[in-house]
């Protein structure tokens, strides 16, 4: 059974498509298995944003096959590791867990880096290009550090 990552935002369209495909490409496919989600149901079914496909493309990782889904309750019970991108995803997926197990799977990803400070990853929908650089170079230094961890624990 391959370790299952979950990563959550508000549209899926922006900044989890990105976490998704570039905790990807730092696992081995055999043993991980890397999905994103939304908290919302606008994007349901899209592509990621144009922005994201393109960030994601200069970096070398291809997120273009992704399809936006909403987060359900059963992904609690089907994912190991759950990573939000901000404070609000947090709120809204903790709002949803019923028990300590399924509470204790949920963290804010850029608490791997600065712990305990409660960072957001921003969202950058409504922001500049540059906005989605920002985004890729927060989620390529966390996942380093992410990848690091969870091939040691699960070797
Ligand atoms: P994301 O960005 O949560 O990083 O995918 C957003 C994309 C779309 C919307 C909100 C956030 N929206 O409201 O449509």
């Amino acid at each position: 059974m391959p370790v299952k990552i979950l990563m959550v935002c508000l549209g899926n369209i922006c900044r989890s498509p990105l976490a998704e495909g570039i905790m990807a490409s730092k696992l081995p496919k055999d043993k991980f298995f890397v999905d994103s989600a939304g908290t919302g149901s606008w994007h349901v079914g899209h592509c990621p944003d144009k922005r994201s496909i393109e960030t994601a493309k200069k970096n070398g990782i291809n997120i273009s096959a992704q399809k936006g889904r909403q987060f359900k309750t059963s992904d609690f019970d089907e994912f190991d590791y759950i990573f939000v991108m901000d404070n609000s995803n947090y709120n809204d997926v903790i709002h949803l867990a019923k028990t300590p197990e399924q509470r204790a799977k949920v963290s804010l990803i850029l608490n791997e880096l600065f712990p305990d400070e409660n960072v957001d990853v921003p969202d950058p929908y409504y922001g500049t290009a540059n906005g989605f650089d920002n985004v890729y170079e927060m989620l390529d230094e966390v996942t380093d550090l992410i990848a690091e961890k969870l091939i040691q624990k699960h070797q």
